[in-house]
């Protein structure tokens, strides 16, 4: 659909890409044959949603809590992050679209942080649609975080603590990983799976959310779209009176 003829569409679009294990057993496969399929779906969603005029998109690659899986699958993925970002960033740029990583960088490793840098720097000119990947986010290690660097502010500006003590939430946003991006309008979680998982938990304070069955590597362009229209029907109301 294109964005002429959708009204309503979010800003920001945000995928918890669940499900990825399940489909690769579902095919006798090794989860991490999921994980390879999975990048086929990004690719779609990036092109769906440069089509309906959405202007972010950000995708929940690696929580911190998937730090606990076994090695393998942990190498497989930050490997498979790598090859992906190498692959499809000369196309992402010609499209206009801003690479972004949100996440605790300090866990990756050096080669994974300079192909993230090379991506950033490549594209950080583009703005047709902006995609940050969260890897190795979670929602309370960002607020927690956010928290520090207030605190730590206060500590370096003594003569600023009054003014700081006395903002209000939107003010608390600057700190947060995420300080620029606006809130996602729309979180889906694909595979059935009815939790957040510990993601964007200040920034989805008003997200409208949306569960689906489908598991993640089959959530493609039609999935997408399905999604948008999910979202064109939703009433916002804010804690108002409509
Ligand atoms: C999502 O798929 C990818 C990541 C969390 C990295 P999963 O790997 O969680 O797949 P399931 O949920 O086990 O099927
Ligand atoms: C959530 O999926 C994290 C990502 C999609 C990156 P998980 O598969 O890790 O979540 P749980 O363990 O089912 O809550
Ligand atoms: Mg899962």
């Amino acid at each position: 659909m294109a964005s002429e003829t959708m009204t309503n569409v979010p800003v920001h679009v945000s995928m918890i890409m669940d499900g990825n294990g399940r489909w690769a057993k579902e095919r006798g496969k090794e989860r991490v044959f999921g994980h390879f399929e999975g990048v086929e779906s990004v690719r779609a969603c990036v092109e769906a949603a440069v089509e309906a005029g959405v202007k972010y998109l950000s995708i929940y690659a690696f929580s911190e809590e998937n730090w606990n899986r076994p090695q393998e699958e942990v190498l497989a993925l930050m490997g498979l992050m790598v090859k992906a970002m190498a692959a499809e960033m000369e196309k992402l740029n010609a499209n206009g679209v801003r690479f972004m990583v949100v996440g605790n960088r300090k866990r990756l490793d050096d080669e994974l942080n300079k192909t993230i840098d090379e991506c950033m720097a490549m594209t950080a000119h583009n703005d047709t649609l902006t995609l940050i990947v969260f890897l190795s986010y979670s929602g309370k290690w960002d607020i927690l975080n956010a928290a520090k660097k207030m605190a730590q502010e206060i500590v370096a500006h003594p003569e600023r603590a009054e003014e700081i003590m006395s903002m209000g939430v939107d003010g608390f946003d600057v700190y947060l990983a995420t300080a620029g991006i606006p809130d996602p309008d729309l979180i889906v979680r694909t595979s059935g799976e009815c939790r957040l998982s510990n993601y964007l938990l200040w920034q989805g304070a008003y997200s409208e959310l949306l569960f689906v069955d489908t598991l993640w590597p089959d959530f493609r362009k039609e999935e997408f779209r399905a999604a948008l229209e999910h979202y064109s029907k939703r009433d916002r109301r804010y804690g108002k009176v409509k």
